[in-house]
This record gives C-alpha cells, sequence and structure tokens, in this order.
C-alpha cells in the first residue's frame, strides 16, 4: 500500500489537472452510513421509497420520505469531515485540484474548506430544501424543526407547492450544469481518482470512463474492488481517511 501511496503522491506533482470524483465511501469515516456495504443505507430502506415518483405521487408517500430523511439527516447534521476530506480541501490549496465532483449529499467538502467552484455536486445536497414547484429554497434545520413540532409533510409558504431536500432521487432528472461540467472537467484532467464510491449508479459511473479515454490516469482508492479496477492505472484497496492522509504527506515531503 505504501508503494501505491507514494506512487500517486508523484501523479498528483506533476499533473496538470487532478480530478477527485467522490462516493459515500470518503464520508464513512465521519459517520455517515454509504449504501451497498453491509448495514448500508439500501439495507435499511427500500430505494423505491425514494423514487422521485413515489415522492410526487401521494402525500402517504411524502410522509414516509420524510420520516426516513429525517433519519438520515441525524448523521449528516453531526458529521465532521475526516483526514479524507480535510486532505482534499488541503491539495486545493496548493493548487493541486482541478476540482472535486461528488455524488455526496452531506456537505462535508464544504465544512472541508474546499471552496464552492471547485465542488461538483452531482446528486444536489440534504443541507437545504427547495419547493417542487417554485423553486424557493428553505433552511433544512427549519424545515426539520416543523416536522419536529408535528408537520408530517412540509408544504411552500409561498405556492404551497411540496418541499424536498435538494438532493437528486432516483428517477429525477440529474442537475444538467454540474452534470455537464462533471464531463467537461473529466476529459479535460490527466489525473481521476475515485475515492469511495461502488461505481454502480450512472451516470456518475461513466465518469471514470471519460476520464480513461481522454488518457488520463485512473486511480481507484476504495475499501472493496469496482468493475472499473482493472482498467485503472492504480487500485488501493483500504480507508480512505489514512490512505489520503498518507498521500497529502507525501505530496507535502516531496514538495517541501
Ligand atoms: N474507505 C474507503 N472505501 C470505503 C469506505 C472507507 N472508509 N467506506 C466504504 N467504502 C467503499 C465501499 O467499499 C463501497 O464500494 O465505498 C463504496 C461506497 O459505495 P456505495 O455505498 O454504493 O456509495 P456510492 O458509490 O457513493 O453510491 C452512488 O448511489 O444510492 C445512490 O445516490 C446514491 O450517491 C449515491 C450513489
Amino acid at each position: 500500500m505504501e508503494e501505491g501511496i507514494r506512487q500517486v503522491a508523484q501523479w498528483i506533482i506533476h499533473a496538470k489537472k487532478t480530478v477527485i470524483f467522490a462516493g459515500a465511501g470518503l464520508s464513512t469515516e465521519s459517520g455517515i452510513p454509504d449504501f451497498r456495504s453491509p448495514g448500508g443505507v439500501w439495507e435499511k430502506y427500500n430505494p423505491e421509497d425514494f423514487y422521485f415518483q413515489n415522492f410526487i405521487a401521494s402525500e402517504a408517500s411524502r410522509e414516509k420520505y420524510w420520516r426516513m430523511a429525517t433519519e438520515m439527516y441525524g448523521p449528516i447534521k453531526k458529521a465532521q469531515p475526516n483526514p479524507a476530506h480535510l486532505a482534499i480541501a488541503e491539495l486545493e490549496r496548493m493548487a493541486k485540484l482541478d476540482c472535486v465532483i461528488t455524488q455526496n449529499i452531506d456537505g462535508l467538502h464544504h465544512k472541508a474548506g474546499n471552496s464552492e467552484e471547485k465542488i461538483i455536486e452531482l446528486h444536489g445536497t440534504a443541507t437545504y430544501v427547495t419547493c417542487l414547484n417554485c423553486k424557493k429554497r428553505y433552511d433544512r434545520d427549519e424545515i426539520q424543526e416543523r416536522l419536529r413540532r408535528g408537520a408530517k409533510v412540509p408544504y411552500c409558504d409561498d405556492c404551497g407547492g411540496p418541499l424536498k431536500p435538494a438532493t437528486i432521487s432516483f428517477g429525477q432528472s440529474m442537475p444538467e450544469r454540474e452534470t455537464e461540467e462533471a464531463y467537461q472537467r473529466s476529459s479535460a484532467c490527466d489525473l481521476f481518482i475515485v475515492i469511495g464510491s461502488s461505481l454502480v449508479v450512472q451516470p456518475a459511473a461513466s465518469m471514470p470512463l471519460v476520464a480513461k479515454r481522454s488518457r488520463a490516469k485512473l486511480v481507484i482508492i476504495n475499501r472493496d474492488p469496482t468493475p472499473y479496477d482493472e482498467m485503472a492505472d492504480l487500485v488501493i484497496h483500504g480507508q480512505a481517511g489514512p490512505i489520503m492522509a498518507g498521500i497529502l504527506n507525501d505530496v507535502k515531503k516531496d514538495l517541501s
């Protein structure tokens, strides 16, 4: 593993554009469960209850959705960036990060110190709520307070439309600007580093392929194997926090 960490540090130092691609595995060491590991979200909840069509179809399914979303928001609200998030923020400060494309909705890249324009949130964010009808934005904690006080399903104060966390659910269209920018960045980089993703959800999981086809080096840092491992230039199986801390350490040593 040491060998691999040193190699990634060298590639980061010499790369012109390094893109980091993050999945839920980046945040498990911050106390937020991922989706497909044992004990993950999809073991606890049925993904179908999160389908966008269900949410807009009935009051009952919106009520069920908000009950689950409230449960999932607890660990997100409490979570602090772990050494992997902090390393990604430090790489930006060292001008060694083109951008971080994240599938995560926990806002931990912002908390870690990455700047807004360097973060591409492909699946939206759980940190605020929007009205599906008029797009009005609400603070997430304000809406959680309404639910705590007994509201079953929150509706918009202005237009009465249904409120939903600003995350992208299955069946909901991807955010156009972010998706376009992620494709553009993935095709223009010369180093693409996946951290903590099973790489099974499209279109996000096509980004490593776009990078590889544009002759970027592909690195995968993940606890378990992924379908892209054999096409990667380097795979490190292990915990994201210690691995990213090691890579950052080697980058700093070689640059000092
Ligand atoms: N360090 C490294 N890898 C880890 C760690 C860790 N501490 N914890 C978990 N992993 C790995 C797991 O081995 C797994 O392969 O992270 C991966 C997480 O995979 P998923 O749970 O499928 O998460 P992700 O790839 O982000 O899912 C993509 O699916 O349900 C949708 O919208 C949801 O954005 C999510 C998307």
